[in-house]
């Protein structure tokens, strides 16, 4: 039987709030509207999630890894999906090459071995992943134009160019933040000018409003649907929208556990949050809280339910199968993580 309230679940239970999520996909499709923004799956894992994306308008994609690109086409969410991400496996490459005759798919490479890695598995559309700053995936930008050549001798289609500007997310102070955006973003323009072709594509949450003098036409944020309490430190308009609910399932005369813990929440951005009390630290299956001083929420007993806050959503999702979708404490449906894996 359905739940029809959170107080029915089992718990460790993923609560998507409804209206906040509604209301972050709002703020985002005004700022960001249709192609201009390509929402990244890798943040919510959830085909549902991302078929309201595309009710706001969004029909073009970022995904992390094939699984998400194949599960989206599977679903028929989307038509236009971008892997901002390196490939080499030739079997998920074949996967992702058979998805790429009915829907575009387009591939990120860094270098000749990813360039003929994607021409040998028959797909044909690429960009060019640049280092924008960030030590991850991504070619030197000088040499960004060399390799797009060599991608168009192995008669792929160069499209153009990414680079993702992830470390200056959380860059203290707006001013400061947009100041290095712009910066890393020159780079990404020397880039793309060598590259050719008609897409420029960057940014996140964090950097959802410093882009309008940026040389970029697409926007790839993903954590702005759902959030977290390493992003709501940058008073972004976006809301929490997801929480893990737990059960306080005992009690000590300073604190309280509840079961929530390691294997169901996300951890390297910290601690997750509660409202109304601190948490001292988490374990495998376990939260640890003590009420803050001033709060009114001492009065839980045992069995009571609360709600976790997340301190990074992305692996948070992929730690669950299934979340609930809530109004206040009335359980309206429930969606599947289904882009979980690789
Ligand atoms: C390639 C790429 N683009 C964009 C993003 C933006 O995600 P978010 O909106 O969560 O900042 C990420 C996040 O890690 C990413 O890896």
């Amino acid at each position: 039987m359905q739940p029809r309230t959170t107080s029915q679940l089992a718990t460790p239970a993923l609560l998507i709030d409804l209206d906040a999520l509604n209301g972050n996909l709002r703020t985002m499709s005004l700022r960001h509207p249709g192609t201009k923004l390509r929402p990244h799956t890798k943040a919510h894992k959830c085909t549902n999630l991302a078929n309201l994306q595309s009710q706001y308008g969004h029909k073009t994609f970022t995904c992390a890894t094939p699984r998400e690109i194949i599960g989206m086409a599977a679903a028929g969410v989307g038509q236009d999906y971008l892997l901002a991400n390196e490939v080499v496996d030739p079997n998920r490459l074949s996967a992702l090459a058979k998805v790429s005759q009915s829907a575009r798919v387009t591939l990120a490479v860094d270098s000749e071995t990813t360039v003929m890695a994607a021409a040998r598995a028959g797909l044909r559309d690429v960009l060019i992943d640049v280092n924008v700053g960030l030590p991850r995936c991504g070619i030197a930008p000088a040499l960004a134009g060399q390799l797009a050549d060599f991608a168009r001798t192995q008669k792929l289609n160069v499209h153009g160019v990414m680079g993702y500007e992830g470390h200056l997310m959380m860059i203290d102070g707006h001013e400061k933040r947009k100041q290095r955006v712009a910066e890393s973003m020159q780079l990404l323009a020397r880039a793309a000018q060598d590259v050719g072709g008609e897409i420029i594509s960057a940014g996140g949450t964090g950097t959802f409003d410093l882009h309008d003098e940026t040389c970029i036409n697409e926007l790839q944020a993903g954590s702005y649907a759902l959030m977290d309490t390493h992003y709501a430190k940058l008073n972004l308009p976006f809301d929490q929208s997801c929480f893990v609910l737990g059960t306080v399932i005992s009690k000590s005369t300073d604190w309280l556990v509840i079961d929530v813990g390691l294997k169901s929440l996300g951890m390297d951005h910290g601690n997750p949050s509660v409202q109304g009390f601190d948490v001292m630290f988490c374990s495998d299956e376990h939260t640890t809280l003590a009420p803050k001083k001033d709060s009114v929420n001492i009065n839980v007993s045992v069995g009571d339910k609360l709600r976790v806050i997340p301190a990074h959503i992305d692996p948070t999702m992929s730690m669950h199968e299934l979340a609930f979708l809530v109004r206040g404490d009335e359980v309206i449906d429930s969606w599947p993580i289904d882009l979980r894996g690789w």
